[in-house]
């Protein structure tokens, strides 16, 4: 029989500044856990350290870090062990997306997706998976996508790197099947109203929307918490979810005839032309990095994008050469991606 979870529990949370990591994080602090958060830019992670402490964190520490050095993710995982004694649950929920063709994303910023969101994953998994192993108890959750189950146009970075992230997730859990107090829980949400598609990299014209029905970042907080003691519940958080992976697998011919066109009315925002950008992919945008996105109501989204559509005015697609980094924000400073810094309070 696995030891109970200590209380408070040691929590890590990586993608913890911004939507769905930020609602996690803020979710842990309400039971008073001990709380670790991740994520590159050190300005929103100190926000989101003070919001923890004012929803009842036993303690909050700040790694500012890049999920893809794993030296990085490795001195930091030392640390919380140091400090903590112990892991009793981590979740990944860094990650990142890129619109546009494959032949239209710069290498740079394809590989950019893998790092944070598959590499970023093995990373942590290499380093905290040991630690659980040890205390033979404690969870590990993986954040994958709908989209690690389905083919979408325009978003080929992401689809692989969450085709990864799936891959990653079984792997492990037939790895540690030895040790029932340690759980592998994988979860695949559907559309979030998180910022990651306003910060995403953009070489296809425009940035997404959130596919509906959306959650909100607290409900799936919620549904990832909930899956770290029972790891065995559905991976898919939205049941839109299920109906998208019977078209992908049922109906391919349907499926692939279909997606690109609803794709581009019911999960892109038509009505925010974008040009070429890395977004967030190779450094942080603190200045974007919020609890929430800024989706709005799905049918007026909808609309606004068919109206777009039938007034003509779809987004021109990029070629690869006008490919423009995003220019640094004044009140973005950059956190060099192999430092990690650490401040703490109890
Ligand atoms: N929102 C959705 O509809 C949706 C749907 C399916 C799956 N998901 C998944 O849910 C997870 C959370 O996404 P979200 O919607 O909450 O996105 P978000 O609001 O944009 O948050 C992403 C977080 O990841 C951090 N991050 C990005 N790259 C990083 C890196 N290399 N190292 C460390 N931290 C990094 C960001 O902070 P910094 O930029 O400061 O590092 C931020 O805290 C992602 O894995 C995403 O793929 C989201």
């Amino acid at each position: 029989m696995p030891p109970p979870t200590p209380r408070p529990a040691a929590v890590l949370v990586t993608g913890a500044s911004s939507g769905i990591g930020r609602a996690t994080a803020l979710a842990a602090a309400e039971r008073g856990d001990d709380l670790v958060l991740v994520a590159r830019s050190e300005k929103t992670l100190q926000q989101v350290a003070t919001e923890c402490r004012l929803h009842g964190a036993g303690s909050v520490t700040v790694h500012a870090l890049d999920v893809g050095d794993d030296e990085a993710v490795r001195a930091m995982v030392e640390s919380v062990v140091r400090r903590h004694g112990r892991i009793d649950l981590a979740v990944h929920a860094a990650g990142v997306v890129a619109y546009g063709r494959i032949d239209q994303v710069p290498a740079e910023v394809f590989d950019g997706v893998l790092r944070t969101n598959l590499l970023g994953s093995a990373n942590l998994a290499r380093h905290v998976v040991p630690v659980l192993r040890r205390q033979e108890h404690g969870s590990l959750v993986l954040v994958g996508s709908v989209i690690g189950h389905i083919r979408v146009p325009g978003m080929a970075a992401y689809a692989v790197s969450k085709h990864g992230v799936r891959a990653l997730a079984a792997h492990l859990r037939i790895e540690n099947r030895d040790l029932p107090g340690v759980r592998i829980a994988y979860a695949a949400p559907g559309g979030v109203d998180t910022p990651i598609y306003q910060q995403a990299a953009s070489y296809a014209g425009f940035v997404g929307r959130p596919p509906p029905p959306v959650f909100s970042p607290e409900l799936t907080a919620r549904q990832l918490l909930r899956r770290a003691h029972r790891a065995w519940l559905p991976a898919q958080l939205n049941p839109a979810n299920e109906l998208i992976r019977f078209g992908a697998t049922a109906l391919p011919w349907i499926y692939d005839r279909l997606v690109g066109p609803l794709f581009g009315v019911i999960a892109t925002d038509l009505t925010r032309p974008t040009g070429p950008t890395t977004g967030n992919v190779l450094e942080p945008r603190a200045a974007g990095n919020a609890l929430r996105g800024t989706a709005g109501p799905t049918v007026a989204g909808v609309l606004a994008n068919l109206r777009r559509r039938f007034a003509g005015a779809a987004p021109a697609a990029t070629t690869p050469d006008e490919h423009v980094p995003h220019p640094r924000s004044a009140t973005d400073p950059v956190v060099a991606r192999t430092s990690t810094s650490e401040r703490s309070t109890t």
